[in-house]
């Protein structure tokens, strides 16, 4: 039984069309609402990729964490809860980022548009011990070069956690990138695991309908 609200459902019908000239608009105005959307409709992602992150990154004093795309926190939340309290988030949308600084997780919280490696800013480079990124690998939000800001984030033996519905692996060439990247010899999959999100609806609302996703767990090699 979905909490959706009709009220909440309307919002969703609302977001239907992204691009990433847009993003930032788009994100600002649902914030408020985007936590009690995304988990009313069944969400998974944030809780899959901080399991991910407590399997293969040992917590110490010093472990670092990156949430890229952060949003409202939800990862950070979860992180949280699994006890990492060094983590820094960031994201396209003011707006998101309030929210996310309201959950009391990140000790850092930075407005930054991703997917411009050539420009990435030098004070996250080779810093971090992990990234997770859920739910950012989507239409209308980040491309394949958002990978190359992954890699530059982590440590040498760093990991990188990810979600993304499968069949957007071949529609917008992630699976292409992700192969290649390996086959370079520059990380190497240490986990991959699929689940249904939006498993809570019992209707189509807008484009939101069950779908099945990836979560990926990657090890950076050099
Ligand atoms: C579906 S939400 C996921 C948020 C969060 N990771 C979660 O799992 O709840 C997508 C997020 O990606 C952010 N985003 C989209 N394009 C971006 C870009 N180019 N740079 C930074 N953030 C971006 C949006 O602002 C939004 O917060």
């Amino acid at each position: 039984m979905t909490g959706l609200t009709d009220e909440l459902k309307e919002e969703m019908k609302k977001h239907t069309g992204f691009s990433q000239d847009q993003i930032k608009e788009h994100y600002d105005e649902i914030a408020e609402k985007y936590d009690a959307i995304y988990l009313n409709a069944g969400y998974h992602d944030p809780l899959h990729c901080a399991n991910l992150v407590k399997e293969f990154v040992p917590n110490t004093p010093g472990t670092e964490i990156f949430d890229m795309g952060c949003g409202t926190g939800l990862v950070g939340l979860h992180l949280k809860e699994h006890g990492y309290n060094k983590i820094v988030g960031c994201d396209a949308s003011q707006g998101m980022l309030d929210v996310a600084s309201l959950k009391g997780a990140y000790y850092e919280l930075k407005e930054l548009f991703l997917g411009k490696p050539d420009t990435y800013p030098q004070e996250f480079h080779g810093r971090f011990d992990a990234i997770t990124a859920a739910g950012i690998l989507a239409q209308g939000h980040l491309g394949v070069e958002v990978f190359e800001e992954f890699l530059l984030s982590v440590k040498k033996g760093g990991y990188i956690v990810f979600t993304t519905r499968t069949m957007y692996l071949e529609e917008f060439g992630y699976g292409k990138r992700i192969a290649e990247i390996e086959a370079e010899g520059r990380w190497k999959q240490v986990k991959e695991i699929t689940f249904t999100r939006y498993d809570k609806l019992e209707e189509e609302v807008g484009r939101y309908r069950p779908v099945e996703v990836k979560a990926y767990a990657y090890q950076k090699l050099v």
